[in-house]
Parts: structure tokens; C-alpha cells; sequence
């Protein structure tokens, strides 16, 4: 560690985000032979990953001209991106209209408020109903000269963000070493960006995506087509449509996993090293465990903190939530978690289609 590196100093909080720190989860790199990393997302100002997508997204639409002094960013989010937009929208001098589904945990609602941003929260209903939170902010952009829609899933200045920024931190901070990448995806934006960047340094980098159930994305891979069972509390992840930024991924191998292995981890995470993981922190956590597992020890495997637990508390951290979901919220053994993955080596999907 470099100490005589004191932080930055900024004019705006836009200017802080990223150039996160990379923290070593020793408990399970222990348990593993292998390194594993979380890149510490939650540190960005707005307390995600989406902080850099959202600043992105923002400073291409100015240099293209399709965002002008005066005018109001409208976006439709789970709630982080809206975060980071609010932070980017009032470092910048934009007004920011947010839609959300009102199912999203009112963590993030609360947030979006208290930065002065404005709110309107529409039903969650699938993606083909007219009043997804989607098609709504881009009718309100559609409809109003004034509005500029940021458009995250289809507008890939998201996985730029990535490809730009944090795939060089992550190269950088492991000094060319990193073996594996494990990422949830959203967007796509983060998975996009960082793995184009990081295979053009070295083709050998494993890709591997870590998805919920009630996703897609891992029956997309395996079959070409976006198939979901079942159903997960983690907000922000999964989809069941292709999307740009995801499109863009290349992505080796590709993992499910369910959520009461989230309550596992996140628990011997927060006993051992301290850490309270965000739901799809906690996810990609367990995944990278499971590629651990199933490679040979030594490796550096890298992955991320998207955010942390506070986001996720009235869910994953939650008991009588958990047991309304049909979850036990008493965490199995972590060694019993371990002997289980091992076991499970036929859940790995070797893509063949990115
Ligand atoms: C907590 C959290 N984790 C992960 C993601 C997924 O990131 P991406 O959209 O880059 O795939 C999101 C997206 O909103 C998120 O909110």
C-alpha cells in the first residue's frame, strides 16, 4: 500500500468517482488457495457501481450536444443508476427526473429523494406492458424537447465507463495478474466494459457471469434464448432481453446460483473480513468462491462490491423477509457451502456464443 498517496482533491463530486480500492477477501481466499478481490464499488460517492455508468452517459450526451444547459435527464433505473445520476445531475447543473418500479427497497428510493432528485414510481410489470419503467421515461423524453433520456441498457457510454476506467484500475491494481473476472449483470455495462479491456490485455482472462434466479441471461447463453424459473431478491441484476451493453460482454463461463447461497456468504463475509455485501455483491462473492473452487489455487480472481448491505437491508439482511420468501435466514456452514460447490461442477455453463 502506498502511503504516501493522501486521495484526491475535487472541485465537484463527479470528479470522485471511481478509482476504487481493491480489498482481498481473506477469509475465502484462505478457504481457497486463490485471491479473491472485491473491487470496492460502494465507494464511489453515490455508494455504487452505477455512479460511473451514470457520469458516462452524461459527458457523452454534453460533448455530442444532446444534452444542454437547462435541461432534465430522465432515466428508468432499479435505483442506483438514479443515484449516481442525481450526484453526476447536480455536480453538473441538470435537474434529474428518476421512474422506478415501486417493488425496489426504499433504501434507494429515500436516496434518490434526498439528493433532490424527482421520483415518479410506476407498478413493476414486464418489459411489454407500455408502463415499464423503461418505455415510461422514454415517452416522458420522447414527449418533452426539454428531456434528455440516459437510456443505460441500450446507450453503451455505460460499458465505456468500464472499458475506459475500471478494467485499466483492476489491470493496474493486480499489476497484469488478474486470472478470472466474476460479474453480475444489469446493464451489461459492467461485465461489457471490463471485459473487452481486460481480454485485450490478456486473451487467457476467464469471464465469468454470476446470475440470479428469475434472470435469463445464463439460459440466453445456453440456449439463445431468454428463459427464467424461479424468482430472486437481488434488484438491479438479471433481465430476460438482449440488451447493447451486454451484447458487447465476453463472457467465458456462466453460473446460477440461488439466493439462500447469498445469506451464506454474506454472513461469512461480514464475520470474517467485515464486509457487509450489497445482494449482487454477495452473488458475485459466492460466484467467485465457486470459480475458485473449480480452478486450480494461486489464481487472482477479481470481482465487485457493487454496493454494500445498506442497500440491501430491509432484504438480505432481513429474517422475517427472508422466511416470506421461503429463505432460512440461519446461514448454512460455510464448509458445507464449499463441499457443495465443489460438487457442482456440471452447473457450469462453458458459453460458446459471446
Ligand atoms: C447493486 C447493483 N449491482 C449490479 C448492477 C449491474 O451492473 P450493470 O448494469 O453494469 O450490469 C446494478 C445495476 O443497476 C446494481 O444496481
Amino acid at each position: 500500500m502506498d502511503k504516501t498517496d493522501y486521495g484526491r482533491v475535487a472541485a465537484r463530486q463527479s470528479e470522485l468517482i471511481g478509482r476504487t480500492d481493491l480489498l482481498k477477501i481473506e477469509s475465502l481466499s484462505a478457504l481457497t488457495g486463490s485471491a479473491i478481490y472485491v473491487k470496492c464499488e460502494h465507494q464511489n460517492p453515490g455508494g455504487s457501481i452505477k455512479d460511473r455508468a451514470a457520469l458516462q452517459l452524461v459527458e457523452d450526451a454534453i460533448a455530442r450536444g444532446d444534452l444542454k444547459p437547462g435541461m432534465t435527464i430522465v432515466e428508468g433505473t432499479a435505483g442506483n443508476t438514479g443515484i449516481g445520476l442525481a450526484i453526476v445531475a447536480k455536480s453538473l447543473g441538470f435537474d434529474l427526473l428518476v421512474v422506478m418500479p415501486n417493488d425496489q427497497t426504499p433504501e434507494k428510493t429515500r436516496m434518490i429523494e434526498m439528493h433532490g432528485a424527482q421520483l415518479k414510481a410506476v407498478p413493476p410489470v414486464p418489459f411489454k406492458d407500455p408502463n415499464h419503467f423503461y418505455h415510461t421515461a422514454r415517452r416522458i423524453a420522447e414527449e418533452n424537447p426539454n428531456y434528455w433520456w440516459a437510456n443505460q441498457f441500450e446507450n453503451t457510454s455505460n460499458l465505456k465507463a468500464h472499458y475506459l476506467h475500471t478494467g485499466p484500475e483492476i489491470w493496474q491494481q493486480t499489476q497484469g495478474r488478474v486470472d478470472i473476472l466474476v460479474s453480475v449483470s444489469g446493464t451489461g455495462g459492467t461485465i461489457g466494459g471490463n471485459s473487452r479491456y481486460l481480454k485485450e490485455q490478456n486473451p487467457e482472462i476467464e469471464v465469468w457471469l454470476a446470475d440470479p434466479d428469475g434472470s435469463g441471461s445464463y439460459e440466453f447463453l445456453r440456449t439463445g434464448e431468454f428463459v427464467s424459473s424461479g424468482s430472486s431478491m437481488t434488484e438491479g441484476i438479471g433481465i430476460m432481453r438482449l440488451v447493447e451493453n451486454f451484447k458487447q460482454a465476453k463472457i467465458d463461463y456462466a453460473i446460477n446460483l440461488p439466493d439462500q447461497d447469498l445469506i451464506a456468504i454474506s454472513r461469512y463475509v461480514r464475520e470474517q473480513d467485515g464486509i457487509v455485501l450489497g445482494s449482487s455483491s454477495a452473488l458475485n462473492v459466492a460466484a467467485a468462491f465457486f470459480a475458485a473452487l473449480h480452478r486450480a489455487p494461486g489464481k487472482t480472481i477479481v470481482t465487485f462490491a457493487c454496493d454494500l448491505g445498506e442497500r440491501s437491508a430491509s432484504k438480505l439482511y432481513n429474517a422475517n423477509y427472508l422466511q416470506e420468501r421461503g429463505l432460512d435466514p440461519t446461514p448454512e456452514p460455510i464448509t458445507d457451502v464449499m463441499a457443495r460447490y465443489r460438487k457442482s461442477g456440471d452447473r457450469i455453463l462453458q458459453v460458446t456464443r459471446s
